[in-house]
């Protein structure tokens, strides 16, 4: 009897240890919203540099002068000559993000 008892109390208090879990994992997607800032430096910084200045790829410093965003959108997801492409790894939101942040470079 008293076990039983215990057994409801620790369903009792694993359920709602689980509700308040799932509380925290709704709150999250606004917490982490992409920003291209920061997919530039998860993705690109490797070849174009810490400062957009350009090394294995060239410098995307002044890249919305050459390019729209729809342009960088597409050279993104494509990639091509030596740069490859990210439309599997990227999240529609991130390279929204990222090329609008990109576009915006002038
Ligand atoms: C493995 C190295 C590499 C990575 C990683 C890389 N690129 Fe590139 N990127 C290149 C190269 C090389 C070119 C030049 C290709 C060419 O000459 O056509 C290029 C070209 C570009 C261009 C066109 C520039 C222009 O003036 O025409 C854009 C925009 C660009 N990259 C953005 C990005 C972004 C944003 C990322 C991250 C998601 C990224 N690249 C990741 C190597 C890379």
């Amino acid at each position: 009897m008293k076990y039983k008892l215990l057994g409801v109390v620790m369903l009792a208090l694993s359920l709602s240890a689980c509700g308040s879990n799932d509380k925290g994992n709704q709150a999250e997607p606004a917490a982490v919203k992409a920003d291209g800032p920061t997919v530039y430096k998860n993705f690109c910084i490797s070849c174009h540099g810490g400062n957009l200045q350009g090394g294995e790829g060239p410098n995307l410093q002044k890249v919305g002068e050459r390019l729209s965003e729809e342009e960088i959108m597409k050279r993104i997801q494509k990639g091509g000559g030596g740069m490859p492409p990210f439309q599997v790894s990227l999240k529609e939101e991130e390279l929204k993000a990222l090329s609008a942040w990109l576009a915006g470079l002038k």
